[in-house]
């Protein structure tokens, strides 16, 4: 693979970083020999990995295209948003209408020197990139990003996907969340994946140990911790289920098998 080893912003090249992993196993080229290298561990691990990685990218993008299609939604707030992988949520919303808006937001400074290319929205659409900690949600909403771009008076599109595993604390994950939502309009959306090791634990167990020597967080919750950040939202069909198994479009490539999918997804209304 094509990938570019001459670091232009600054970072560290010599020590592998999540957000590049991520990127390589998804087969993106924003990493460097030692990205590849913890990618290829992790995969020698439990090769389901990059099945497992891509689902939850899949899931995603029909998240998107549901919340723009078909509950009419304009405005999104993408928290943890990872390195820029085409189509990135706001090609799939304004594809659906181009004047739709999202912010983006997260706290790696890889991300916010790639974020350029997240800032390529349409014509009559905006986009815009908050760099800060989803542990100060108030950072994220107090932010002249976030107030210039999305109206609060309107229903939004909140998405945490693929991150809350960052957050062992339970209580911090769910406050985390919620006072996000607490600024949301009724009629608003919450569209989460979470990782879990309900369906295949021994090699997990080994991803996470992985993941931890490298300095990475990786938290698994099971289907009723899962379950808890939906609370007093009304889940639309069919509920939380395995990333593959939420409303698949059959754009995956393979047929996939239930314990190589590690991440619970779902998507909720705020009544
Ligand atoms: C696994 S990637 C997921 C990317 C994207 N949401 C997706 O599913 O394809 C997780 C992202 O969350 C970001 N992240 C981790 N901890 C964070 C925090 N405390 N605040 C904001 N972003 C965070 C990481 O930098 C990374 O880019």
């Amino acid at each position: 693979m094509e990938s570019r080893d001459q670091d232009t912003s600054g970072l560290r090249t010599d020590v592998a970083h999540g957000a590049r992993i991520y990127d390589y196993i998804l087969g993106g080229k924003d990493n460097f020999a030692v990205d590849r290298e913890a990618g290829e561990n992790s995969l020698r691990i439990w090769p389901a990995l990059r099945v497992h990685m891509q689902a939850n990218r899949s899931f995603m993008h029909r998240v998107g295209r549901y919340l723009a299609d078909e509950c009419g939604i304009r405005q999104f707030l993408d928290i943890g948003t990872g390195l820029p992988t085409s189509p990135n949520l706001h090609e799939i919303v304004q594809s659906v209408d181009p004047a739709a808006r999202v912010v983006y937001t997260d706290n790696d400074p890889l991300v916010l020197a790639y974020s350029r290319a997240l800032m390529l929205g349409s014509e009559q659409g905006r986009t815009a990139y908050v760099a800060a900690d989803m542990r100060d949600p108030q950072s994220i909403i107090t932010s002249p990003e976030f107030v210039r771009t999305l109206d609060v008076t309107q229903p939004v599109g909140l998405l945490l996907i693929a991150i809350v595993h960052f957050i062992p604390d339970d209580a911090e994950a769910l406050r985390v969340v919620r006072q996000v939502l607490d600024v949301l309009p009724s009629g608003s959306y919450l569209a989460m994946s979470i990782a879990t090791d309900d369906f295949d634990p021994v090699p997990l167990a080994e991803v996470q140990r992985e993941y931890n020597r490298l300095g990475e967080t990786l938290f698994f919750r099971d289907r009723a911790k899962a379950l808890a950040f939906f609370d007093g939202l009304e889940l639309v069909e069919p509920g939380l289920v395995q990333v593959h198994k939420w409303r698949p479009d059959g754009s995956d490539a393979t047929e996939i098998a239930d314990k190589d999918i590690a991440m619970y997804g779902a998507v909720a209304r705020k009544p």
